[in-house]
C-alpha cells in the first residue's frame, strides 16, 4: 500500500516542462498522507504557477530565499529541518549539476544544502542532455553522496526527440519516495504509549517515584510515530522533548494516568510506564513538620493500570515491559499470563534505567525474541517492528472469524 502517513515532505520544482506533472504528483503525495509543502525554482515559474501548488498544497509556496515574509513564518534553516523527504521533481540538468556541486544560489538549492532529510531527484531532460558526459558525472555525483535518483523514463520527449530522459509518471515518483520510508508496518494504526514514573504526593511539596527517565517510552513513540501510527504518549514527569507529531498528554500521579488510558486505549496499548505500585494513603494538605524521631507513611497499593485496560471488555493489543533485577524470564513470562498481555519485552532494570541503550528480549504466548544490546533508537525500531507483526497476526483471525460469522 503507498503510504506517506506522518511523513513532511517538501516537493522541490525546477524548470523544465514537466513540471506540470508535479501538480498531479503533488495531490498523490498528500493522498498517501503526506503533509507537502512546495518550494520552486525561479525557472520553474516559468513553466507553472504558484497559485496551482497553493490551492493543492493547501500551503503558500516557496519561491525566494530572501523573502522577509515567509522567513518570518518558517525561515529556510527550520523548512530544511522540517522535512523528512526533500523530493526534487522534475529536476533539471542545471538543478542537478548545481546539487551535486553543493551550490547554495537560491532557495531550493540551500535547503538541500541545510536539510538533514533525505534528497531525492527525479530527472527531467532531452535525452541528449542526460547523455552528456556532464550530466552522467554529475548524476554518479549525486548517488556517492546518498541522493536518491528516480528514473528518468525512456520514450517520446516534448522536443520530439526519443530516448531517456523523461520524468518518471507521478504515480512511480510517490510510488518510490513512499517506499524510502517502508512505512506500511502500523500506517493509521492507532497506538497508546505510557512512559516515565509516575509522582505520589505524600504533601505539598514531597512524592514517591523512581529513577525511570521515560526514555524507553519516548523513543517507542518516535519509531511507532516513523512507521506510520497515530501516536498518543501519555506520559509522568520527565525532563525530555516530546517527538514531532505525537500528541502528549502530561501526567503525574498513577490515578491520573489510569484515567488518561481509559480515554484512549488506541488499537495497540504499550505500557513503558514505571508506575508506582504504592501511594501514600492520606496526602497532607500542609507540609508535614519534622517533629518526630520517626515518621511512618502508610500505602496503599496503585491500580495496574495495563492489567485493567488488558482485561477490560474491547481491549486493545496490548504490550507490556518488565524492569526487573532478578529472574528475568521467570517474573516476565508470570506477568504475561497473569495480565493477559500479547507481548511483553523483559529487561534488567539496572541495565536499562536513565540508559542511552538497552537490550531486551520479548516473551508472547508461544514465541521469543532476543534484542541485543544498541541504542534505544535503534531498539524501539525493532521493537516496534515486531510489535506490527504480531498485532497483524492476532488482528487476522478475528477477520477471518468475522468473515465466517457474516456468511452465516
Ligand atoms: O510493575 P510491573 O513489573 O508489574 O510492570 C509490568 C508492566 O505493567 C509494565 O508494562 C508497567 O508499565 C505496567 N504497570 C502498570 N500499572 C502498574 C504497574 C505496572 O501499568 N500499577
Amino acid at each position: 500500500m503507498l503510504s506517506l502517513s506522518n511523513k513532511q515532505v517538501i516537493l522541490g520544482i525546477t524548470g523544465g516542462i514537466a513540471a506540470y506533472k508535479a501538480a498531479e504528483l503533488c495531490r498523490l503525495l498528500m493522498k498517501a498522507g503526506a503533509d507537502v509543502r512546495v518550494v520552486m525554482t525561479p525557472s520553474a515559474l516559468e513553466f507553472i504557477t504558484p497559485l496551482t501548488f497553493q490551492a493543492l498544497s493547501g500551503n503558500r509556496v516557496y519561491t525566494d530565499l530572501l523573502d522577509e515574509e515567509a522567513e518570518a513564518a518558517m525561515g529556510h534553516i527550520e523548512l530544511a529541518r522540517w522535512a523528512d523527504l526533500i523530493l526534487v521533481a522534475p529536476a533539471s540538468a542545471n538543478f542537478i549539476a548545481r546539487l551535486a556541486q553543493g551550490r547554495a544560489d537560491d532557495l531550493l538549492s540551500t535547503l538541500c544544502l541545510a536539510t538533514p532529510a533525505t534528497i531525492a531527484v527525479a530527472p527531467a531532460m532531452n535525452q541528449g542532455m542526460w547523455n552528456n558526459a556532464s550530466t552522467q558525472d554529475n548524476v554518479s555525483l549525486l548517488l556517492d553522496k546518498g541522493i536518491q535518483v528516480f528514473g528518468p523514463d525512456s520514450g517520446e520527449q516534448a522536443c520530439g526527440d526519443i530516448g531517456p530522459g523523461r520524468m518518471l509518471e507521478p504515480e512511480d515518483i510517490a510510488r518510490e519516495a513512499a517506499k524510502l520510508f517502508d512505512t506500511g508496518t502500523l500506517a493509521g494504526v492507532n497506538v497508546t504509549i505510557t512512559a516515565g514514573p509516575t509522582r505520589e504526593a505524600i504533601d505539598p511539596v514531597r512524592y514517591i517515584s523512581n529513577h525511570s527517565s521515560g526514555k524507553m517510552g519516548y523513543a517507542l513513540a518516535r519509531a511507532a510515530m516513523e512507521a506510520g501510527a497515530k501516536v498518543i504518549l501519555i506520559s509522568g514527569p520527565v525532563a525530555l522533548e516530546p517527538p514531532p507529531r505525537v500528541k502528549l498528554v502530561s501526567v503525574e500521579s498513577a490515578r491520573q494516568m489510569l484515567d488518561a488510558c481509559q480515554v484512549v486505549p488506541g488499537d495497540i496499548f504499550i505500557s513503558v510506564a514505571a508506575v508506582a505500585d504504592y501511594r501514600p494513603e492520606t496526602t497532607a494538605t500542609e507540609k508535614i513538620k519534622k517533629n518526630d524521631k520517626t515518621m511512618t507513611l502508610n500505602l496503599v497499593k496503585n491500580p495496574d493500570i495495563l492489567a485493567s485496560i488488558s482485561l477490560s471488555e474491547k481491549r486493545p493489543f496490548c504490550v507490556g515491559f518488565a524492569a526487573e533485577t532478578e529472574n528475568l524470564e521467570d517474573f516476565a513470562k508470570k506477568k504475561l499470563v497473569d495480565k493477559k498481555l500479547d507481548l511483553i519485552f523483559a529487561n534488567n532494570a539496572a541495565q536499562t534505567f536513565n540508559s542511552e541503550s538497552a537490550l531486551a528480549t520479548a516473551y508472547w504466548p508461544g514465541g521469543e525474541q532476543e534484542f541485543p544490546r544498541s541504542s534505544k533508537a535503534v531498539l524501539t525500531r525493532d521493537m516496534i517492528a515486531l510489535i506490527a507483526a504480531r498485532y497483524r497476526a492476532a488482528a487476522k483471525p478475528a477477520k477471518k472469524r468475522s468473515r465466517k460469522a457474516s456468511k452465516q
